[in-house]
């Protein structure tokens, strides 16, 4: 039994293969619509979700399968004390896959441990987050063609995005990609990162701290809220919450077929005007978390029609 906790528990062809399963889903639908007939998902949600819990319910739903539930530690048993590895072993017996997020690192790994059914991470405080960078996969293929041959900006809070961890763990594997990590010098990526991943494979990147300096650059531009929820301190907070707005002054700067992706939600740093600008395309990359959920839930239940 396979279980999805990091963005490098796929290698690139099983990546491939994914994707050539989600975009079968957009061109096909109804071939799926039956597959996971009398399946059920669980999704386990200890932390706030409108995306990733939707969607993951909706690719279940698409898939003619049922999903059943929480979207807070306050509504299930957590609240009573109960373990991530009791109340696993009580899903295992209810649905026959589960997607978690939680709010502490490694929770999903833990439950994964615990379980006799496969359990997908939807996101664990601020560490990782592989089914948002299956997402972004998907939204970089379709739009850009490929996963070579980028210059990849990363901006914001880029050291609890758990979004961008994920994804740096994943490109990085593929040829003649570089990176610019636009942060304060507060939420600069996590040394491991730095040390284990960019550094560990000889990657191409630099850190630097004002956007218009390197839009023109860009062929990718990978925007991120400042994470609230992980601050221990809310002055630091309401200090760097701010420290980037791309707006349409700064777009008049960046490549013509340079695309803007998000993983949302949003709150300051876009520019509400930005969202008519054919590059901005954050809503589209939410639609494509369906069709790569919908592949991914059948893969784990080994359910792919021929
Ligand atoms: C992200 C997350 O939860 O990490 N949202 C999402 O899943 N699409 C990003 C965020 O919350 O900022």
């Amino acid at each position: 039994m396979k279980h999805v906790i990091n963005a490098l528990d796929f290698t690139v062809e099983e990546i491939d293969e994914l994707i050539a399963i989600a975009e079968d889903i957009m061109m096909y639908p109804d071939k799926y619509s039956e597959v996971c007939k009398g399946k059920k998902l669980a999704t386990c949600f200890y932390e706030p979700s409108t995306r990733t819990r939707l969607s993951f319910e909706s690719a279940m739903l698409s898939l003619g399968g049922s999903v059943l539930g929480f979207s807070s530690g306050e509504s299930s048993s957590a609240a009573k004390g109960e373990s991530v590895a009791d109340t696993i072993r009580m899903i295992s017996c209810y649905a026959d896959i589960c997607a978690m997020r939680h709010p502490k690192e490694g929770a999903p790994f833990v439950a994964a441990s615990y379980s006799s059914i496969p359990v997908i991470n939807a996101g664990d405080g601020g560490h990782n987050h592989p089914t948002q960078t299956l997402t972004d996969l998907l939204t970089i293929k379709n739009l850009k063609g490929r996963f070579s041959h980028l210059t990849v900006g990363f901006c914001g809070d880029l050291k609890f995005g758990r979004t961008v961890h994920s994804l740096i763990d994943a490109l990085v594997r593929y040829n003649d990609i570089k990176f610019i990590m636009i942060s304060p010098k507060e939420l600069e990526i996590p040394d491991y990162l730095r040390k284990e991943v960019l550094d560990a494979r000889g990657t191409e990147y630099r850190e630097v701290n004002i956007l218009e300096d390197v839009m023109p650059e860009l062929d990718l531009l990978y925007m991120t809220r400042v994470q609230q929820e992980r601050f221990f301190n809310e002055e630091d907070y309401i200090r760097l919450k701010d420290s980037f707005i791309l707006d349409n002054k700064k777009m008049s700067l960046a490549k013509e077929d340079m695309f803007i992706l998000h993983p949302l939600p949003r709150v300051n740093e876009i520019a509400v005007e930005v969202d008519s600008d054919p590059r901005a395309v954050y809503f589209k990359q939410a639609k494509y978390g369906v069709y790569i959920r919908m592949a991914l839930i059948m893969k784990l239940l080994e359910v792919v029609p021929c």
